[in-house]
């Protein structure tokens, strides 16, 4: 039987964590508001509207809906100045090869992002042609950790939640995968992602070993 692998895009196939930072901590610095790579673990994965009011609430700025829509907007311009000359370079270390060998094996592969410049990225890398469905951000409306993204991403290629393997590096992506009954493989630091069924610092750990027990 094929399993589902669903891959979170920022911060698991490709480098674009640190973008969103930037991104964040710039708008932040304009509005007073102290933000540090430890804020930032909280904000991984959680949609663009949400990390907008968990930094507003940090530094206590209450602010109309017009002002945010307008950092809205101002946050996503700088980090897609980041994306401007994006190639394969920006996808990380080991994941294509794991990309290569799922496909090679004829498993489903498949996005659950919560970005909605998912589908960009893909085509900038030039690795959409490994997915068989992409669940992003313009697809969902409750984010993780609800598993909604997950679930309908497993739903698009047919499989049962307890055939797939979820890839995330954050928290609240692991405990969307766990929630959903999928397995969770946590990319990053197993500290911070300890809820993961198991743990990897980047793909260049996982071997195909690994992938052939998930396959089964
Ligand atoms: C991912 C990232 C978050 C980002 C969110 C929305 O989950 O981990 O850092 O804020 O997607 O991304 P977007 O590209 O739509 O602003
Ligand atoms: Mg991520």
């Amino acid at each position: 039987m094929k399993k589902a692998f669903i891959f979170d895009l920022d911060g698991v196939i490709v480098d674009t964590a640190k973008y969103h930072f930037l991104a964040w901590q710039k708008l932040a610095n304009q509005l007073g508001i102290k933000f540090t790579h430890d804020h930032n673990e909280g904000l991984k994965g959680v949609s663009r509207v949400r990390s907008l009011d968990i930094i507003l609430e940090l530094g206590n700025v209450q602010a109309s809906q017009e002002d945010k829509n307008k950092w809205l907007v101002q946050k996503n311009e700088e980090y897609l100045s980041y994306l401007v000359d994006m190639d394969e370079s920006e996808i990380l270390p080991g994941v294509l090869k794991v990309l290569e060998y799922l496909k090679s094996k004829n498993q489903f592969i498949a996005l659950g992002s919560a970005s909605k410049n998912a589908r960009p990225i893909l085509e900038k890398t030039n690795i959409m042609h490994f997915f068989d469905a992409i669940v992003d951000g313009n697809d969902v409306s409750n984010a993780k950790p609800d598993p909604e993204v997950f679930l309908r991403a497993a739903q698009l290629v047919g499989v049962s939640n307890e055939n797939a393997i979820v890839f995330e590096d954050s928290v609240a992506g692991i405990q969307a995968a766990n929630i959903a009954n999928m397995i969770s493989v946590g990319i990053g630091d197993a500290t911070v992602l300890h809820e993961a069924n198991y743990n990897f610092k980047d793909f260049t750990f996982i071997d195909e070993a690994f992938l052939s027990q998930l396959i089964g």
